[in-house]
C-alpha cells in the first residue's frame, strides 16, 4: 500500500475568511509531503477560494457532501456538476449525513455513481452506532453498509473508504488502533468478495474519530489503516501540521 491519506472534515466551522486564513497557515507549515495525500475538505462556500489558494501546491480539495443528480428541483442541494470545477474529492455518507439528516445507503449509493460519473474521487463513510457494537452488531453494520452504499459500483477503482465507528466521532475517544485495524481488515475483506481480492488490495481505508497528533502514528502503523478522517484536531493549522507532519515520518 503506497498512498497514506490525511484528510481533514472541518464540517460546518470555518466562514469564508476563517477557511482562507486556515489554508493559509496550512500551507505556510506544511511539509513537504510526497507520500502523504492530504485533502481538506472545507464548507461549500469556502471551496472557491481556497481552491484558489492552494493552487500549485500539494494539497487537494474535496467537498463534504453532493446531490446525485447534475441538476433540478432539489433546494438547497450541490451536484457534482457544479463541484467538479472547483475539488477532486467528496465525501459521501459521513455519519452525521447518516444520522442527522436521514441519508440512506441507498441514497449515498446513487451519490456515488453521481460522484464517479462527475470525476470526483469519492471518500465512502461506513461506521456502527456504540449500542451496535454493545450488542456485538459492528460486522453486521459495516457489511450492510459496505454492500449496499458500494452496490452495482463497477470497479473499486479510485474509492476510498473510511471507517468511522460513530460512538468515536467528537468524543475525544478514538477506537483502539487493534480494533481499527479489525475492522478495516474486515471492510477489505467485504470489498474483496464484492470486487476480487487483487482489485482491492491498493484501495485506501482510512480510520477516524477522534484522530489527532498524539495517536495518528499509531494508527497509520496498521497495515489496513491507510489514512485518516480528522475533523476536531484539523480545526487548528498547529494540530493539523503536527498530524501532516507525523504521518510523513512514518513513509
Ligand atoms: P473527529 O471527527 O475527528 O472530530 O472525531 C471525525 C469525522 O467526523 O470525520
Amino acid at each position: 500500500m503506497s498512498e497514506i491519506i490525511v484528510a481533514a472534515n472541518w464540517k460546518m466551522n470555518k466562514t469564508v475568511t476563517e477557511s482562507n486564513d486556515l489554508v493559509k497557515e496550512i500551507l505556510k507549515e506544511v511539509p513537504v509531503i510526497d507520500s502523504v495525500t492530504c485533502i481538506v475538505f472545507p464548507p461549500f462556500l469556502s471551496l472557491p477560494s481556497v481552491a484558489n489558494l492552494i493552487k500549485g501546491s500539494s494539497i487537494k480539495l474535496g467537498a463534504q457532501n453532493m446531490h446525485s443528480a447534475q441538476k433540478g428541483a432539489f433546494t438547497g442541494e450541490v451536484s457534482g456538476l457544479m463541484l467538479q470545477d472547483y475539488c477532486s474529492y467528496v465525501l459521501l455518507g459521513h455519519s452525521e449525513r447518516r444520522v442527522l439528516f436521514g441519508e440512506t445507503d441507498e441514497f449515498v449509493n446513487e451519490k456515488l455513481a453521481g460522484a464517479i460519473e462527475f470525476g470526483l474521487r469519492p471518500i465512502v463513510c461506513v461506521g456502527e452506532q456504540s449500542s451496535d457494537r454493545a450488542r456485538g452488531l459492528t460486522e453486521n453494520v459495516i457489511r450492510s453498509q459496505i454492500k449496499n452504499s458500494l452496490k452495482d459500483i463497477e470497479g473499486i477503482n479510485d474509492i476510498i473508504v473510511a471507517y468511522e465507528p460513530v460512538w468515536a466521532i467528537g468524543t475525544g475517544t478514538a477506537a483502539s488502533p487493534e480494533d481499527a485495524e479489525e475492522v478495516n481488515k474486515f471492510i477489505r475483506d467485504e470489498l474483496a468478495l464484492m470486487f476480487g481480492s487483487e482489485k482491492v488490495l491498493q484501495t485506501p481505508i482510512l480510520y477516524g474519530g477522534s484522530v489527532t497528533e498524539d495517536n495518528i502514528a499509531e494508527f497509520l502503523a496498521k497495515p489496513n489503516v491507510n489514512g485518516a478522517l480528522i475533523g476536531g484536531a484539523s480545526l487548528s493549522s498547529e494540530g493539523f501540521t503536527q498530524i501532516l507532519q507525523n504521518a510523513c515520518n512514518l513513509t
